[in-house]
């Protein structure tokens, strides 16, 4: 594996290898000494043109633990803002010697572009490209969902016959994009729940049930997992339909929605939350909640990405 560009492209048997990889980097960060030597003497760069809190921080402390050198690189008060292009950008890395650049970028296929470009040598993962894909919140999303499921070290393991009901903002989301693919790749049955003004064009070409109305789909679809999404309005480009009232009445995890939950039913959130919104705070603060868990599991899986990209060894827990 060269780059990770999206889940759409992978197979199951190259999720299954990055998740086991990112059992055994979790069984390294449960020993006193985090620090593995596995990439010492190479360059990251986190090269952010968007926000992020959790991502790059998550990338940053796993290229750490491997023995990374990283450079930060935030679009805000850098060159970008003077005009300059991406092209220009990556060729400045190129003449820093980086091994591998993390993306995350407005446009959707910035990180294919920058991959196949010819710009660069290093190896590419994709942290977010616009409204396309964010292949490692997938994966550790999976990784929550195998651990919670199947218990800690479940090496090998899929997620078959897995019900995952995903809700919200399906349209803007790159986050239901990469769980689409990579939850089917792993053998999971997944639903989009949503009005139909945030869902995206050619959805129903796509291999995923759809519903209107979440009480019908917690109902029908008896979800082992319920993802909730983020209203994500910086994408809107007018007033969106529905509103937020409306929204949190019809979409919402409120109280009553979770309280008419099973009790293993778990609920996950990539983050960040608008809590009272899509998720009450009730649901996101309770034990069925993985929110902080997928946190964690975060930086076992870009470690073990990196690792994969980066390293070409495979290594012993
Ligand atoms: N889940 C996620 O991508 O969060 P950030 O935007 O904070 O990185």
């Amino acid at each position: 594996m060269r780059h990770l560009i999206d889940t759409r492209t992978l197979t199951r048997d190259e999720a299954l290898l990055i998740l086991d990889t990112a059992e055994d980097m979790a069984a390294t960060q449960q020993r006193e000494v985090k620090k593995l030597p596995t990439l010492r003497g190479k360059s990251v760069v986190n090269l952010f043109f968007e926000d992020s809190t959790r991502t790059r921080i998550s990338f940053e402390a796993a290229a750490k633990r491997l023995s990374a050198d990283v450079i930060n690189f935030s679009a805000k008060g850098s060159s970008v803002s003077k005009g300059e292009s991406l092209k220009d950008t990556a060729q400045t890395l190129q003449a820093i010697g980086a091994d591998g650049v993390i993306i995350r970028h407005p446009a959707s296929g910035a990180a294919a572009r920058l991959a196949s470009s010819g710009w660069i040598d290093a190896g590419v993962l994709n942290a977010g490209d616009g409204t396309h894909e964010h292949p490692t919140q997938a994966l550790l999303d999976a990784f929550t969902i195998r651990r919670r499921l199947h218990g800690e070290g479940s090496r090998g393991k899929g997620l078959d016959g897995v019900s995952v009901v995903i809700v919200g903002d399906i349209a803007h989301s790159r986050v239901a994009r990469s769980n689409l693919w990579l939850l089917n790749a792993l053998g999971a049955r997944v639903s989009f729940v949503a009005p139909e003004t945030l869902l995206p064009f050619g959805v129903r070409s796509w291999p995923v049930a759809i519903h209107h109305s979440l009480d019908t789909a917690l109902r029908e679809e008896q979800p082992d997992v319920v993802m909730m999404l983020r209203i994500q309005s910086e994408r809107m480009h007018a007033a969106y339909f529905p509103n937020d009232r409306e929204y949190a009445r019809n979409w919402g995890l409120d109280d009553r929605r979770f309280e008419g939950l099973s009790d293993d039913t778990l609920v996950m959130h990539p983050g960040p939350m608008n809590r009272g919104l899509e998720i009450s705070s009730r649901a996101a603060d309770s034990s069925q909640s993985t929110v902080l868990e997928q946190v964690t599991h975060g930086v076992s899986v870009r470690m073990a990405a990196l690792y994969l990209l980066l390293s070409g060894e495979r290594i012993e827990s």
